[in-house]
């Protein structure tokens, strides 16, 4: 059954997420008419007015371009409350205030979160109460299966929605339509034509003030155990029959089920990097080890690389290397498929055959596809050529899917319990070979491709 929320209510509501992130992405959403008729409410521990609270929502919404009745009337009703929702009084009190059935979006730190999700235990939430939370969801394996059995007894699982807002970006969601609705691709989409994946997030942002969370997670658990293996999973899963969230949720469980380091050795399948003094577009950038609130002995990755393998018959022996970090040079977010070369080339055919290459680009969503082609000059001398679409233009941006699913209480889009326990399985080895330091840190400057030897990621066109 779809239940329809009325009432959105962002826990946390005075911190950055919720201005940058959520309400630009809310306001879209009202801005479509997907979301008519909706409540919001912001809840926190400042002492903020309606007036106060209102005019930062007007702000947010105008950052994400969102105009029109709908988002002016939300920003016009929305009230703020003071509360402390750990304590089962100040939940009671926010529960109070709600009309309708409510999602509650957790803006908040994660051990807050917790703390919250314990006393909603105590207290009991409405009849059809989604809750929203933002990852980390645990800190490994045995923390998120603790958390998932906590979440168990407040909602039922489909009305537990985590966050991931990959899943919301159209790049990863046109993975579906390309994949299944083309026989062209997904014909070869296995290991007789695939030679390698590479999924790449390199940002040329740092750290951006956020040491307090990211000296503790780091680029593995920032990027790679969360948002990269969703998008490897969307990449290698098996058709669903049905986009329904038991159907598609189940295919991405079932191929993460068959992830492995590469050779079970994640000490030669893991790299990790953290960067020193340098300059990216003419910001000079301390090392990490002296930026503020780091602590250089938790020995913190900023750059990190994994090679999985998926064994299973599609997929046995092709590699998958997932790679993020921060401070380089490149902004470079795509997903590379290569193909293996052709067996044969007829004699009489030259020139310039690299393997093709399929690369999807995250944002400006791209799709660029190198092939072979006869030469302009001479048909048997062969050119490599790029073949690209750009799409996704003027769709919601992720925050607006992401809410979209919560506010129609649909969770095909967001991690099941077993997808995010899952991922904490896969990356486990790897930090486990990390903390016994069988894996060096190595060093980069800041604003460079990475360390020096790093070069194995296919190379641009
Ligand atoms: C977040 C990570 O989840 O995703 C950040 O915590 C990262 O470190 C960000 O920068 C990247 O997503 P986007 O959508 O901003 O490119």
């Amino acid at each position: 059954m779809t239940v329809k929320i009325d009432v959105l209510v962002v826990l946390g509501a005075g911190g950055d997420l919720t201005s940058r992130l959520l309400l630009p992405g809310l306001g879209q959403l009202l801005a479509s008419g997907q979301a008519d008729g909706l409540t919001l409410i912001g809840v926190g521990q400042d002492a903020l007015s309606d007036d106060e609270w209102r005019e930062r929502v007007t702000r947010s919404f105008e950052s994400g371009a969102a105009e029109g009745a709908e988002p002016s009337r939300v920003a016009a009703q929305t009230a703020w409350l003071t509360a402390d929702v750990t304590d089962a009084e100040g939940l009671r009190s926010v529960i109070a205030a709600v009309d309708g059935t409510p999602a509650f979006y957790f803006a908040l730190p994660p051990a807050v979160a917790v703390a919250v999700v314990k006393t909603m235990a105590e207290i009991g939430v409405p009849e059809g109460t989604v809750l929203a939370l933002e990852k980390p969801f645990g800190t490994d394996l045995a923390s998120a299966q603790a958390f998932n059995a906590l979440l168990a007894r407040v909602v039922p699982e489909n009305s537990v929605h985590r966050v991931d807002h990959f899943l919301g970006k159209s790049t990863v969601l046109n993975l579906i339509g390309l994949r299944f609705a083309n026989r062209f691709f997904e014909q070869s989409w296995n290991r007789d034509a695939i030679e390698r994946v590479d999924i790449v997030f390199d940002e040329n942002l740092a750290l951006e003030g956020r040491a307090g969370y990211y000296d503790h997670a780091g680029a593995l658990v920032d990027m790679i155990q969360s948002h990269l293996l969703q998008v490897l999973a969307l990449v290698a899963m098996e058709p669903p029959s049905t986009l329904d969230p038991d159907d598609l949720r189940g295919s991405i469980a079932q191929v993460l089920r068959a992830v492995r380091p590469q050779d079970d050795d994640p000490r030669r399948s893991s790299r990790r990097a953290r960067y020193t003094p340098g300059t990216i577009g003419g910001r000079r950038l301390p090392s990490y080890a002296d930026e503020k609130g780091v602590d250089p002995e938790n020995g913190t990755e900023t750059l990190a690389e994994m090679t999985v393998t998926v064994d299973n018959w599609r997929w046995a022996g092709v590699p998958f290397t997932l790679r993020s970090g921060k401070a380089l040079a490149d902004r470079r977010k795509e997903i590379v498929v290569t193909f293996r070369e052709v067996p044969h080339l007829p004699e009489g055919l030259s020139g310039r055959v690299g393997p093709s290459r399929l690369r999807l680009v995250l944002g400006p969503d791209r799709i660029e596809f190198d092939v072979a082609m006869n030469g302009e000059d001479d048909p048997f001398q062969l050119d490599q050529v790029t073949l690209s679409a750009e799409f996704g233009a003027g769709r919601l941006g992720p925050y607006g899917e992401v809410l979209s699913g919560i506010l129609s209480s649909d969770p095909t889009l967001s991690l099941r319990a077993d997808v995010v326990e899952q991922c904490w399985r896969i990356v486990e080895p790897v930090l486990a070979v990390w903390r016994n330091g069988d894996v060096p840190l190595e060093e980069y400057p800041a604003g460079s491709a990475g360390p020096a030897a790093w070069s194995a990621v296919p190379p641009k066109a």
